[in-house]
């Protein structure tokens, strides 16, 4: 009996693991970037790196899993395989409409997917195709692969096609040509190719620090190219924007996510001026490989991200699974004046599986009182917005219990908006697993401070004011530890809205 209990709790601790409650994660082992994000009918498909024979990096797939909605996923079985000894590196997915690769009919188009294969053997990154004739829930990979070879690569990267990847393919109107850019690992640039059919390619132009000389040094080994067009809010206007992650140089250390807006001929990114304080999706440590999801139906509109929330590798305290998945968020950018500035949200879904637990409304806090010590939960949704007197510091810490605590903070004499660590949790994982990560913020044209913050098992991610700027990092607390505490120093504030609502995917 006792032994059977004792069994009983091992198994559920095992199967808890700091897994999330709202958050995409494997179902066992490892995962990085996501790869291939496509919406088809009503399906949300993600697709990501996935060792599905080890917790560790390694032996990589693509990993497949479906959602309606964006908050319930599906596991489905592997997408693309690794086999003959190659691996299926990252790469993205589109669709044929026209079939312009034959790989369909013209009554039924293919879906196309666009990866690197990787050949431990000898080193070699080539870029590879594969199709659906299903709607994205089976794959084949193409016969004629690889669709670049190494050989083709070479004149084109200093490493004769050793570190060349992560093709993002889009057909490009215009120019009436599918349009893929290549990756070349440490060599801080990427490459552009052409093609008419999605099979044949040609190297057309290459864009590295030589042609964006705002870009601060140090932001280095770049890898994971998204591009798209995207809206300039407010205007009839589109500008076309080139995502990347370099491995080295963002703001919270290690690898992160930067954007740059520009104009696209089809052959050649003409980068607008850098503007060094608008760069970064994200302030904080786990926010990495940043993908989008294409064919979204217009009638939608949205441009979705996602990206893997690990930057410590097989180094983070879970057994069964490694590597989050961020939670979708949607990017847009607003231009005022000549400021055009990103900004990012959580997807709207969440809120159909949101209820509030408590909410304040118009009351001044003051140091000495703590507003929201009787409210627990461990997967939050908390909106703040309110109006600090000078020199006031806002405190909201999260997952709380005895010292363990993550603290989201706003300091009004900086306008400085923070996530706190260093007592978190398990932070012996990793050298950087602990310490502060900031972003600056200010109030809006009202001098009303608004911060967003989503809370689960391993995670915080924090959007300040309309999402210009983010803080997302891992945190690995004590199961028990559901406290919350929102408290000030310093001065007062005002509360205009306080809203905690508990997320539930039941
Ligand atoms: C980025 C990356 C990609 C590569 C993939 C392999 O983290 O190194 O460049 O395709 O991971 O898993």
């Amino acid at each position: 009996m006792i032994i059977s209990i004792l069994l009983l709790l091992a198994t559920q601790t095992l199967a808890e693991d700091y897994r999330p409650q709202f958050h995409f994660v494997p179902e066992q082992n490892w995962m990085n970037e996501p790869n291939g994000l496509i919406k088809i009918d009503s399906m949300w498909h993600l697709f990501y790196q996935h060792n599905p024979t080890a917790n560790v990096w390694g032996n990589l797939n693509w990993g497949h899993a479906t959602s309606t909605d964006l908050l319930h996923w599906t596991h489905q079985p592997i997408a693309i395989t690794s086999e003959d000894g190659i691996q299926a590196f990252t790469g993205t997915s589109y669709y044929d409409s026209e079939n312009t690769s034959g790989l369909g009919t013209s009554q039924s188009a293919p879906f196309l997917a666009w990866y690197t294969g990787y050949r431990p053997s000898n080193g070699t990154q080539d870029q590879r195709l594969a199709y659906s004739l299903d709607r994205g829930m089976t794959w084949t990979k193409f016969p004629g692969n690889p669709v670049i070879s190494a050989a083709q690569e070479a004149p084109h990267d200093i490493t004769g096609g050793l570190e060349t990847r992560d093709p993002k393919v889009f057909f490009h109107e215009e120019s009436e040509k599918w349009v893929m850019i290549l990756a070349h690992g440490g060599q801080d640039k990427v490459t552009f190719w052409t093609s008419t059919d999605g099979k044949n390619w040609t190297w057309v132009s290459n864009l590295g620090t030589a042609q964006l000389p705002g870009l601060p040094s140090g932001i280095t080994g770049w890898e994971v190219p998204d591009m798209f067009q995207l809206p300039i809010d407010g205007t009839d206007e589109t500008t076309w924007v080139l995502i990347l992650t370099p491995a080295q140089g963002s703001p919270a250390g290690g690898n992160g996510v930067f954007a740059l807006t520009g104009s696209f001929d089809g052959e050649i990114f003409q980068a607008d001026p850098v503007d060094t304080s608008k760069l970064w999706l994200d302030y904080g440590r786990d926010f990495d490989g940043a993908m989008s999801w294409e064919n979204v139906p217009a009638s939608d509109g949205r441009r979705i991200l996602a990206a893997i929330s690990n930057s410590y590798g097989a180094s983070p305290p879970t057994n069964t699974w490694k590597g989050m998945l961020s939670f979708p968020r949607t990017l847009a950018l607003q231009q005022t004046g000549a400021e055009r500035t990103f900004v990012q949200w959580p997807v709207s879904e969440l809120l159909s599986v949101s209820s509030p637990l408590k909410t304040i409304q118009n009351q001044t806090i003051t140091p000495g009182q703590d507003l929201l010590s009787s409210v627990v939960g461990a997967a939050l949704d908390i909106e703040l917005a309110f109006t600090p007197q000078a020199n006031t510091v806002l405190s909201l810490a999260v997952r709380k219990a005895g010292s363990q605590q993550t603290v989201i903070q706003y300091t009004q004499s900086t306008t400085t908006l923070s996530v706190d660590r260093t007592a978190s949790g398990d932070i012996s994982y990793d050298a950087a697993a602990g310490g502060v990560h900031s972003a600056p913020l200010q109030p809006d044209a009202s001098g009303v401070v608004r911060i967003r913050v989503l809370v689960d098992t391993c995670s915080v991610e924090v959007f300040g004011g309309k999402g210009e700027v983010v803080i997302s990092d891992l945190i690995f607390p004590d199961e028990t530890a559901d406290g919350l505490a929102l408290q000030v120093s310093g001065g007062s504030a005002m509360l205009s809205n306080v809203v905690v609502r508990q997320v539930s995917l039941e």
